[in-house]
């Protein structure tokens, strides 16, 4: 810290367009929080600022499917993420959000003072534009085919079936999501930022001056500025978002990675008017808290947009993490794939604690994760609950059994004793040498051994079975089990903030800053602690299979709508479908074909003649049921031995998601030979 006086950390402000999720939460939310209240311990100046990104086109176009208008969108999201946030004990100073006034207003004046300064370029470039809607087209209001993969659903700015990230004009067959039509390429103007000029500097500044950061966050930043900077656009065509305040621009607004970041600046604005001081004065340190996918924006165009405006700090760090996966795939919220934080919130209550433990021991902080159910209840059960909880219960209710509450003094310390107290002064040290470099995961399983110790201590020496040959012994047990439980309130703080808030009272303990931290009499004897409870309890499998269910579910759902999404096949001339001769015929008979599943032999009055066609849908009807229905029936197909028998046509049928068919008949009784077209 030396050279600073205050640290400013941000987070990067979610999407209001779905809720808050595990994946946000252990990449950056619970991190972030950690640090701050670590900070916060230990007397620093510190804010944590957060806030909802509530422009750009996916919101845009979620409000457009559901008939809403964008700000109800986010209005609704920013309302649900804002409460689960201050619910699960993330400590933001501020929560802001991007379509407030006091945001439009900084993004628009920072715009306009990079504009005035002459720090953008202006470029006129051919778009795509939807001719029947008067608008340009955002690179993902346009879908097409991937010229890498062949994929049919890749977006103007990526394919997300090879993550291939291209340009709307790469797209083969563009077709505009808003009308469905071919758009068309029309001239229009945007102002760029020329990170090509920034070049040299983001070497030297990072490159040179941060070889300190995570080696995955170092790495990316290497491989973009190796691979060459580009202008960049930081306008756009929709009327979602802060308008370009340039005269005479209309139907414009801030691209959303220009204005969202400045969105940091807002926030602090809106908690104190002394917010300059966190962003200028050379003695702020910044962190930004984040996700691997943001790394580009805080780590290049941001700090080009920062320095390009002059006044402002540059980050410090910028520690971001990898991906969580869930139950070994990937987190998706247009999939509902997730463990959404609201939802927890509610299925288990007073546990927030517990799902910051699991996020953090499991954090993915130098290589993707997994979260799973499995692994939930076992870090709950066999360290919450064995380790932690069994330590500081044992401890505390000893105390109450024997003393009554009191903390008895201690006598002549015997090795183990002397050993045990230079471990608890040796973990300020420890938990601060992996939080200071922003190994978080590592910092919470150095905390977390203070309590292995106490465990391992008290089973040791068994004062349980000691109290009854040898009393004055046991004093010195229980104290020393006492002091490790008063450190642990210390250094578990910033992970569990619930817990140990809880078991302070149970210790009859106010808060302690981190320097107490190892101190081996913050108990003094004769101090009365209180009847403790269960801090952590355990949970059950079916607690547990629930979840998994949940999960399950939405896995069977999304099976459904992908099955019913199938691409369309290649487009084909009239002539081609009216080759095709398709009748409504009746079923006079209907028998099995001996030893097969799934064929039936089925005799058909098709209205020119009766004619026998074999079909597969043995399984999804019985024969007996199948007489006297209707059905449409090819009758122009080659026919076809199967198992002997000719087939003279055949049976249309809907496949459903799960792979059985259904018969598709009129939806009225037709003349037999009427034609299908
Ligand atoms: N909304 C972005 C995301 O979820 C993050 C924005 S971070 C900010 O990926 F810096 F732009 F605010
Ligand atoms: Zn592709």
């Amino acid at each position: 810290m030396n050279k600073f006086k205050r640290t400013l950390i941000t987070t990067a402000l979610p999407y209001a367009n779905g809720p808050i999720h595990i994946g946000h939460l252990a990449g950056v939310y619970v991190p972030a929080d950690i640090y701050a209240r670590y900070l916060r311990l230990k007397n620093e100046e510190v804010l944590l600022i957060g806030g909802s990104d509530e422009h750009g086109v996916p919101i845009t176009l979620k409000a457009k499917n559901e008939g809403i208008t964008p700000q109800d969108v986010v209005d609704k999201f920013h309302g649900i993420i804002k409460k689960s946030f201050q619910e699960f004990g993330i400590s933001f100073d501020v929560y802001s959000r991007t379509s407030a006034d006091i945001h439009h207003e900084t993004a628009s004046d920072f715009f306009k003072k990079l504009y005035d300064d002459g720090k953008f370029i202006e470029k006129t470039s051919e778009q795509y534009y939807d001719e029947e809607n008067k608008q340009f087209l955002a690179d993902r209001y346009i879908t097409g085919i991937c010229p890498k993969c062949g994929f049919d659903k890749a977006y103007g700015d990526q394919c997300e079936s090879c993550g291939t990230s291209l340009s709307p004009t790469e797209l083969i067959n563009p077709t505009s999501m808003i009308s469905g039509n071919q758009p068309v390429l029309k001239e229009t103007k945007h102002w760029y930022l020329p990170l090509d000029q920034y070049e040299p500097w983001l070497k030297e500044w990072i490159l040179e001056g941060h070889k300190e950061w995570k080696p995955n966050v170092y790495g990316q930043v290497k491989s973009w500025i190796d691979s060459g900077l580009q202008p960049r656009a930081v306008t756009r065509d929709l009327n979602w978002g802060v308008p370009v305040p340039i005269e005479g621009v209309d139907g414009k607004v801030l691209y959303v990675w220009f204005d969202a970041p400045i969105g940091y600046i807002s926030a602090t604005k809106e908690l104190t008017a002394d917010w300059e001081k966190y962003w200028k004065d050379p003695e702020t340190r910044m962190l930004h808290f984040i996700g691997k996918d943001n790394i580009v924006f805080h780590c290049i165009i941001f700090p080009a947009m920062l320095k390009a405006e002059g006044s402002y700090n540059l980050p410090e760090n910028v520690p971001a993490n990898e991906f969580l996966n869930l139950e070994n795939d990937k987190i998706s919220t247009s999939r509902n794939w997730a463990v959404w934080l609201h939802e927890y919130l509610e299925d288990f209550p007073g546990k927030e604690d517990v799902l910051k433990y699991v996020l953090t021991a499991n954090a993915p902080e130098t290589k993707d994760n997994d979260f799973t159910w499995k692994d939930f209840q076992t870090r709950n059960n066999s360290e919450l609950v064995a380790v932690l909880g069994n330590f500081v219960n044992r401890a505390l209710v000893l105390t109450q059994k024997y003393y009554e509450g009191v903390v008895p003094e201690r006598g002549e310390l015997a090795d183990y004793d002397k050993k045990t107290l230079t471990s608890i002064s040796k973990i300020k040290a420890e938990v601060e040498k992996s939080i200071d470099s922003f190994r978080i995961r590592e910092s919470l399983k150095n905390a977390m051994d203070l309590a292995r110790l106490g465990n391992k201590y008290l089973a040791d020496e068994e004062p349980w079975k000691v109290i009854k040959t040898d009393a004055e012994r046991v004093k010195t047990i229980m104290n020393i089990s006492l002091q490790i439980t008063a450190n642990l309130t210390i250094c578990l703080e910033p992970f569990l903030p619930f817990s140990m808030n809880k078991l302070r009272d149970f210790l009859n303990l106010e808060k302690l800053d981190w320097n107490f931290l190892g101190d081996t009499e913050l108990l003094k004897p004769g101090h009365k602690t209180n009847k403790p409870e269960l801090l952590f309890e355990k949970i059950e499998d079916k607690v547990i299979e629930a979840q998994l269910q949940k999960l399950q579910a939405t896995k069977k759902a999304n099976e459904l709508t992908e099955a019913v999404a199938t691409p369309a096949k290649e487009n084909i001339e009239f002539d081609d479908f009216g080759k095709m001769d398709i009748r409504v015929g009746t079923i006079i008979e209907a028998e099995k074909v001996a030893k097969t599943k799934k064929l039936l032999k089925i005799l058909i009055d098709t209205g020119i003649d009766k004619r026998v066609v074999v079909s597969g849908i043995a399984e999804y009807y019985k024969p007996e049921d199948l007489v006297g229905k209707q059905v449409s029936v090819l009758v122009n197909l080659a026919t076809k031995k199967l198992r002997g028998i000719e087939s003279q046509g055949m049976i249309l049928c809907a496949e459903n998601a799960d792979g059985s068919l259904s018969i598709v008949e009129p939806d009225s009784k037709v003349k037999n030979g009427s034609e299908i077209k």
